[in-house]
């Protein structure tokens, strides 16, 4: 990783616990304070079974899972400077990509119901709402929970 500007012809690389501090440095500024993680949790949740990560410079980042056949998002981040430049969209796609390659048939995520850029993203990436956790966050905000298909069908509707 490099410095935080995305460049177009920089592709999404696989992360390790070595980019923990910037990826810590991330989040932290991407979401409220008491639902920050920091590095140590980042390169915490990188030893798990199942847990990947990708990143476009030091510009985002994203953590999956894959668990059987099932994956889910753990985070999503892109500094506020580099946003609104498709590095989310490009983050998304190749972590589906991933996802399916490594077997799971669905993904899943949690987005808060407040959070209209997000979902934006992901209603654009052919999420849909499945569920709703009241209270999920801290602050005791609303999740939605969203679905998305990774069948070849839905993959090519990208
Ligand atoms: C949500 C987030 C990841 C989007 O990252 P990004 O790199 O700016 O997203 P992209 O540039 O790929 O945007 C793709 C599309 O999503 C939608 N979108 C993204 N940001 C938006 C905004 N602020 N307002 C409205 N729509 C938005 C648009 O449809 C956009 O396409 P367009 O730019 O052609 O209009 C980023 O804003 C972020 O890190 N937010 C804070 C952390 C967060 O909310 N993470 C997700 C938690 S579930």
């Amino acid at each position: 990783m490099t410095a935080f500007k995305p460049e177009p012809e920089h592709g999404p690389e696989p992360i390790s616990a070595q980019h923990a501090i910037v990826l810590g440095l991330i989040h932290e500024a991407s979401f409220p304070a008491e639902e920050t993680w920091s590095g140590l949790a980042i390169a915490e949740q990188l030893t798990q079974p199942g847990v990947f990560g990708l990143a476009i410079d030091a510009a985002g980042f994203v953590l999956a899972r894959v668990a059987a056949d099932e994956a889910e998002i753990l985070t999503l981040a892109v500094l506020p400077q580099a946003r609104r430049h498709g590095v989310a969209t490009r983050l998304m796609q190749a972590c589906l990509d991933q996802a399916a390659g490594r077997g799971a048939g669905a993904m899943f995520l949690e987005v808060s119901d407040t959070n209209h850029p997000a979902r934006a993203l992901y209603q654009r990436l052919g999420f849909q709402r499945v569920g709703l956790r009241r209270g999920y966050y801290p602050g005791g905000g609303n999740a939605l929970v969203l679905r998305r298909d990774l069948s070849p069908v839905a993959a090519t509707a990208l």
